[in-house]
């Protein structure tokens, strides 16, 4: 591959892989496998390995992820909570163990079950509980003492002796099967969304806001690694069996493994004996023995050189394919879902796959009556990764991808460079209709209660709802009036409908149902733009210069808003008196007013998070590129050359972090624009010259 298509490749799999990672940490729903995303942030770190010079400082391989959110107190972890490399096959096992075995010599190994649940880091002060922060993006996690406090298995005071009179254990938080299959069914009951696995249901549950809920939710905790001082051993295994003597719970399935072989066997017994856990464990752990020789091989930013992880496949079972439906999604997406002939895997029985697309049945060739490989992903619904040929009937013929909509019958369209089938009858085809208006009520969106799939499609059928629009015309005798409604769960529906018209700005935009604007978008979107109105008029090159939006996504947010039967909708909701406006931002100075600014590299004193926050307080906007319309960079450590580059040939104006924070530290005390400007000036002969000017 030539280096310029390596450069492209290497921008494209930041963009995914950031993607995926905001997915999985932030959203905890997960839409690749853990080892589709592994073989992707590999790629990329071999490429940025292969082309230093073109690496951006901000690329998804720099972090460990982050699931901060707002409603949890913010704590900084006395160390980082790092991450585990990754190895897949014996060979990268053999790799690793030789390279210890280089640098320290023949070593004891400890190998332990890889379990797969939410990280926690512990800390305990004269033998009781003081703090349970998450792993949050590896620096600062959020405080979840008292969600903690709630899972019986973690001693909230320890019992023998000997422990230290501070110290942090850290381990992870995973919720059994048993308590995962409860909760889904009675997330099915009640017509709520289905966790897609145990990891996610427990990272949601860590973070629920009531504490009484994450008690009723059974979740459990394993213990794996004790940090401190005055521990009674130097080694990883004896640390942690005085840690189960003090109360704490520690897995028994650990091994002090003296060689290459002995781990292997573990591994080998492991990844099928794992089958009949009571629990998800996607690998197994290896960690050198000796706290004397972790400390000698020392960390990288992202993980320790003295453990690994080696990550089990994805478990796969065979079975017969008998049919095909065609689902059509919110937004007209067409999604192939196989029928199978029931099949028993990782402890659920399957009748239900999916072929992600026409393109994936191409690729694979797949034929009804094919015996087909099925595995579990990070998905709810297991998908369809292989054909057995050797076991295709002599009979069997090509399957025919559908030409027309299976529910409405228009002809499907292909966006070019999309995967997918679109239905393109977005205002009349049923399941779209139904699908968005089940997407605006849902609750991370309007969070109207009462209005579920089943109703929305009474209404429906009873002409009472076309569009999202409707919502505020519905009347509480004609909903009454319906069969299996009463006047009750009427009153209750118009009651969340009233409550609705208070919901945030940023909220309201999701819901919408724009494509690609999920939460985090439609967050940053209003963050930025600051009203509905602002987004409409915005062009589609402005959309994509905001922070988190980029091309694609800022195409079809203009693409909304200039279909008419949208902008139709948009008014009406307007007079129903929902908020189009984000909250007035309470400024700290208006310094940085009409400002736009790109940040840009690492800062020593703060995440690019806190300046971010920073310029937004002063009046600024962030920007995502350095083009014609930034003010000014505000540059930490390893700026890209590209950036810089582009940014001397525009003149733009670069500070530094001491450069900034004087600037706004200025404005604090003068509250003057025109005092400050000449100040930050004085400021530049003192540190590295500013180019350009700033105002
Ligand atoms: S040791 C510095 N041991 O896997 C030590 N981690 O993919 C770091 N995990 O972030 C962790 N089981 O959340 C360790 N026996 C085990 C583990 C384990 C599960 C998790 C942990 C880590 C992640 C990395």
């Amino acid at each position: 591959m030539s280096d310029k298509n390596d450069i492209q490749r290497m921008r494209e799999l930041e963009e995914v892989v950031e993607y995926h990672s905001r997915k999985y940490y932030v959203d905890n729903a997960p839409e690749i496998s853990d080892f589709e995303f592994d073989a992707l942030l590999r790629e990329l770190q071999e490429l940025e390995a292969q082309h230093p010079d073109e690496a951006n400082p901000n690329s998804p391989t720099k972090r460990v992820g982050s699931d901060i959110t707002n409603s949890f107190k913010s704590v900084e972890h006395r160390s980082p909570m790092l991450s585990l490399a990754n190895t897949y096959s014996s060979e990268e096992l053999g790799e690793w163990i030789d390279r210890i075995t280089r640098e320290i010599g023949e070593v004891e190994f400890v190998a332990e079950l890889k379990f797969d649940g939410t990280a926690i880091s512990l800390t305990y002060e004269d033998g009781a509980l003081l703090r349970a922060v998450t792993r949050g993006d590896g620096r600062r996690g959020d405080d979840v003492t008292d969600n903690v406090r709630t899972i019986t298995s973690i001693p909230l005071r320890l019992s023998g002796e000997g422990y230290p009179q501070h110290f942090e254990i850290r381990g992870e938080i995973y919720m059994p099967y048993a308590s995962f299959d409860r909760l889904n069914a009675e997330r099915e009951a009640a017509g709520e969304p289905l966790l897609a696995n145990p990891r996610n249901a427990a990272a949601g549950t860590l973070k629920q806001q009531s504490s009484q809920v994450v008690a009723r939710r059974g979740l459990d905790c394993t213990l794996y690694h004790i940090a401190g001082d005055s521990l009674p051993s130097d080694t990883h295994y004896g640390n942690l069996m005085a840690a189960r003597g003090w109360g704490f719970p520690v897995s028994n399935h650990i091994k002090v493994c003296h060689s290459r072989k002995e781990i292997e066997e573990f591994i080998a017994y492991w990844d099928t004996e794992r089958k009949s856990l009571p629990y998800a464990t996607d690998g197994i752990v290896i960690k050198v023995n000796s706290y004397t020789h972790q400390r000698s091989l020392g960390t990288t930013a992202k993980a320790p050189r003295w453990a690994v992880a080696y990550k089990f496949q994805a478990e796969r079972a065979l079975t017969r394919l008998l049919s095909v439906d065609f689902q059509v999604g919110r937004t007209g997406a067409i999604t192939p879902v196989a029928n199978l002939d029931p099949v028993q895997l990782a402890g659920t029985v399957v009748k239900r796959a999916s072929i992600h697309n026409a393109q994936q049945i191409a690729a694979i060739d797949i034929r009804l009556g094919d015996m087909v490989y099925v595995e579990k992903g990070g998905e709810i619904i297991p998908k369809i990764t292989e054909v057995e040929f050797s076991e295709r009937p002599d009979d069997s013929k090509s399957f025919e991808y559908i030409t027309h909509c299976p529910e409405c019958g228009t002809e499907l369209i292909r966006v070019e460079g999309e995967a997918k089938h679109y239905c393109p009858n977005s205002a009349g085809c049923k399941p779209q209709i139904i699908g968005r208006i089940a997407h605006f009520v849902s609750r991370k969106a309007m969070d109207i209660e009462g209005l579920g799939g089943e109703t929305i499609e009474l209404l429906w059928e009873n002409g009472m709802l076309h569009d999202i629009a409707d919502i505020y015309s519905l009347d509480p005798i004609q909903l009454a009036s319906l069969p299996r409604l009463g006047e009750k769960s009427a009153a209750n529906i118009i009651e969340g409908i009233r409550r609705s018209k208070d919901v945030a700005f940023e909220r309201v935009l999701f819901a919408l149902g724009i494509r690609f604007v999920g939460e985090t978008t439609a967050k940053y979107l209003a963050g930025h733009f600051l009203s509905l109105d602002a987004i409409a008029e915005a062009t589609t090159e402005e959309l994509a210069e905001a922070e988190e939006v980029g091309a694609k996504i800022a195409v079809a947010i203009t693409e909304y808003f200039s279909d008419e039967h949208n902008r139709n909708i948009i008014e009406r909701l307007r007079s129903a008196g929902l908020r189009f406006e984000a909250d007035e931002r309470v400024l700290q100075s208006e310094v940085l007013k009409g400002k736009n600014v790109v940040i840009s590299g690492k800062f020593s004193g703060r995440s690019r998070d806190d300046m971010k926050a920073l310029v937004e307080a002063h009046g600024g906007k962030c920007l995502a590129a350095v083009s014609a319309n930034v003010d000014f960079i505000i540059a930490g450590e390893n700026m890209g050359p590209a950036k810089l580059q582009k940014a001397e040939k525009l003149g733009i104006t670069i500070l530094n972090e001491e450069q900034f924070m004087t600037l706004i530290a200025d404005v604090n005390t003068e509250h003057n624009t025109a005092t400050t400007a000449a100040k930050s000036t004085e400021h530049e002969t003192a540190a590295t010259p500013i180019q350009g000017r700033l105002f």
